[in-house]
């Protein structure tokens, strides 16, 4: 794994937008991975102005997204699709975008048409991971199978209670999402995970530095063969190796080889 620790969430920010931007710089067809959450509303923006300064086209790319809400229609102002839209869709040139349709008649067989549709695609080049405080990638929460595709799974109440602030109650939070499963995740080309802030400095150490296990799902990120781990100093205070990293990448920039 590549560990860039930068001073600050601003930084951490910069560092990911530009990741992206790079690589459709040199592959202007790639399929996108996306992400939502808070943590990427900022790596957004930075994409947003890139594209208005003339510095990163989407026209070539496909994006998929990792999850969506059950039984939450695109037009819900909490969906994902939503989120999508606002953050980033409305504003760029990426047309082909693809989430799951969390209103599917059959979730399940919903499910199962987006990994097909992931798979005929050619699987993700860039995939885009935030973290969950406990650990999870997508909506793959701690005990999921580490070989799992896209599928249903039910929210931990953590889950539901770290969204909540984006509903009006907490019980209007769905318990399950349709999410791209661990296996489908790994498939992906390139994997590029941000986290900042102290609510995460416990999963970013059980990611990187714990063992290889189910209950921070993450963790499979080990044995990926390229992974890029993006984070600030409060999210990295945790980590034992920490002079290690300092030393091959400091001040969170390229390898001193
Ligand atoms: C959400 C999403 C994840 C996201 C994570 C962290 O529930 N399903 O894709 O990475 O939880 O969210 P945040 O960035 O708001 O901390």
């Amino acid at each position: 794994m590549k560990i860039l620790i930068h001073p600050d969430a601003e930084r951490a920010a910069d560092c990911v937008a530009e990741l992206i931007a790079a690589r459709l710089r040199t592959e202007p067809a790639t399929n996108l991975g996306l992400a939502t959450g808070g943590t990427m509303e900022a790596v957004y923006a930075r994409l947003i102005a890139a594209y208005r300064g003339g510095q990163v086209s989407f026209a070539g790319a496909t994006s998929f997204n990792l999850d969506e809400y059950v039984g939450l229609p695109p037009d819900h102002p909490c969906s994902y699709w939503r989120y999508m839209r606002e953050h980033l869709f409305d504003h760029v040139d990426l047309t082909d975008t693809h989430l799951p349709h969390g209103d599917a008649a059959d979730a399940e067989v919903e499910a199962a048409r987006y990994e097909a549709a992931i798979v005929a695609a050619g699987d993700i080049g860039l995939q885009l991971l935030g973290l969950g405080a406990n650990g999870h990638i997508g909506f793959n929460e701690p005990t999921s199978s580490l070989s799992s595709l896209t599928r249903i799974k039910t929210l931990t109440r953590s889950t539901r209670e770290a969204n909540a602030r984006y509903f009006e109650r907490f019980e209007d939070v769905p318990r399950h999402a349709i999410t791209m499963g661990i296996g489908t995740i790994m498939r992906a080309d390139e994997v590029v995970l941000l986290a900042y802030g102290a609510g995460k400095v416990d999963a970013v150490a059980a990611m990187i530095e714990g063992p290889v296990s189910a209950a921070c799902p993450a963790s499979v990120l080990q044995m990926h063969r390229k992974v890029t781990v993006v984070i600030d100093e409060a999210a990295a205070k945790g980590l034992k190796l920490r002079a290690y990293y300092d030393e091959v990448h400091p001040d969170g920039g390229e390898a001193l080889l």
